[in-house]
């Protein structure tokens, strides 16, 4: 197994380019099951979660060819309609593939994805709604068995603003007879990029980014056609981690390749804490701050503080000035980086969904180990400040989100090494 020495403390300088988004990158790849001709995609970045959805893609008949910085896929014949459960454990994400599939070709057969490290994560969302689309569902052994005619446009309320499960219903609600309207719907810079490359095919649709999103179905046997390649939006959640990292080193950084905007609660909730941004067209310039102040945080569905930077963000805490607390509203077990974050040093209290923040002048390296991808980020983030080597274990997690993560660091400045094994 790979892991990764990191010998701190740091100093970092220079440009950052993130890559383009995990999150948005694995809704186009199921999306594209929804269309009989081949689709091309730019820049589509090299991680594991992305090749583990293109193996399951591929399980099912769809092909892809990749040339130079095009990714082309074609799903003209899709002879399996079963994402097995030995992809989709290992991913999530894989149960995006259930509403483009059932959508096109009135079947599928999906495994549950099961509890994962930060959660239990259920899709009943994703379920019930597409009960109320006119889609039978049976869970038999394990695999979710979903049937339809066609499936009817409907008026949905989700309980809760899933990303997921908004994903999978505007994908399902592409072939439905008539429109569909979401409300409640999930508002993250993702689904908008989602809704994007949906129109980019040709499909109608409205709403993306408020919580009320349109989708006018059309007939199963309708041509698509993408006039361009479509280049999924810049990664917001690589970018953040990169910005802790200048302000946990006190560097400049520029970094590169995504919009600001995606990103708003994380820079202001920074600057409540002292620091200094430039907002750039597509990206920020991070000046070095002298000591940053803690604060109190809540996760929330998007325009709200991203769960995704909740554990970068920890260790950002731990070497500020005074208290901060975190409370994780979205995910139950979203603390697994705690245990290895007081490991170097950091002062850390958990009480139910909610961690207490002592910051502390100096951290100290030690060997940890990765826990998911992005606990795994702040124990890099965590290294970088820390006096000596330490010695970051189980990093397969940190490989399914994060695009050359230690070359990047490395063009920063930072002494970081991968080990394999
Ligand atoms: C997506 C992101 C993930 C991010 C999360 C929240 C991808 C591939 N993953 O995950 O990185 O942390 O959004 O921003 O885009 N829930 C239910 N029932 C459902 C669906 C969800 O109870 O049917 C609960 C989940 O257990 C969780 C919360 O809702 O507690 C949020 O889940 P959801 O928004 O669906 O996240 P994902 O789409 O899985």
């Amino acid at each position: 197994m790979d892991k990764l020495l990191v010998t701190g403390p740091s100093h970092l300088k220079g440009q950052v380019v993130v890559s383009c988004a995990k999150n948005a990158t694995l809704p186009i790849l199921a999306a594209s099951l929804l269309f009989d001709q081949e689709i091309h995609l730019k820049d589509v970045p090299k991680l594991n979660d992305v090749h583990t959805i293109l193996k399951l893609l591929q399980s099912m008949g769809v092909t892809s060819q990749e040339k130079g910085d095009i990714l082309s896929l074609n799903a003209s014949s899709v002879p399996n309609l079963v994402a097995d459960y030995a992809l989709v454990k290992t991913m999530r994400a894989s149960v995006l593939v259930l509403g483009p599939l059932l959508a096109r070709f009135g079947k599928a057969k999906v495994s549950l994805p099961g509890g994962c490290a930060i959660g239990a994560r259920p899709v009943d969302i994703h379920l019930t709604n597409l009960e109320k689309m006119g889609a039978k569902i049976e869970i038999d052994k394990g695999y979710i068995l979903a049937s339809c005619e066609r499936l009817k446009g409907a008026s949905l309320t989700l309980s809760f603003p899933s990303v997921g499960a908004t994903e999978n219903l505007m994908m399902a609600a592409v072939f439905a007879e008539g429109l569909t309207v979401i409300e409640n719907a999930a508002r993250e810079p993702e689904i908008t990029d989602l809704a994007q490359f949906l129109r980019s095919m040709g499909v109608e649709l409205k709403g993306e980014g408020t919580s009320r999103i349109e989708i006018q179905g059309v007939e199963r046997n309708f041509r698509f056609h993408q006039k361009s390649p479509y280049r999924p939006i810049g990664d917001r959640i690589e970018a953040a981690t990169y910005i802790i990292a200048g302000l946990m080193t006190q560097s400049e950084v520029e970094v590169q390749g995504f919009a600001p905007w995606t990103l708003e609660a994380v820079l202001e909730t920074l600057e409540k804490m002292g620091a200094r941004f430039k907002r750039l067209e597509n990206g920020v310039i991070v000046f070095p701050a002298a000591k940053l102040k803690g604060v109190v945080i809540e996760t929330a569905p998007f325009p709200g503080f991203p769960t995704d930077v909740q554990a970068q963000m920890m260790a950002l805490m731990c070497i500020c000035d005074g208290q901060s607390i975190i409370t994780e509203q979205i995910f139950e077990n979203r603390f697994m980086h705690v245990p290895e974050l007081i490991r170097m040093g950091c002062k850390i209290t958990l009480k139910g969904n909610a961690a207490l923040i002592e910051g502390t002048p100096s951290l100290s390296a030690a060997p940890v180990m990765c826990t998911d991808l992005r606990a795994s980020a702040a124990l890099v983030l965590a290294a970088l400040k820390a006096e000596g080597t330490s010695d970051i274990q189980r990093i397969y997690h940190l490989d399914r989100g994060y695009e050359n993560l230690e070359l990047k660091l490395q063009k920063l400045g930072a002494k970081i090494e991968r080990v394999r094994g």
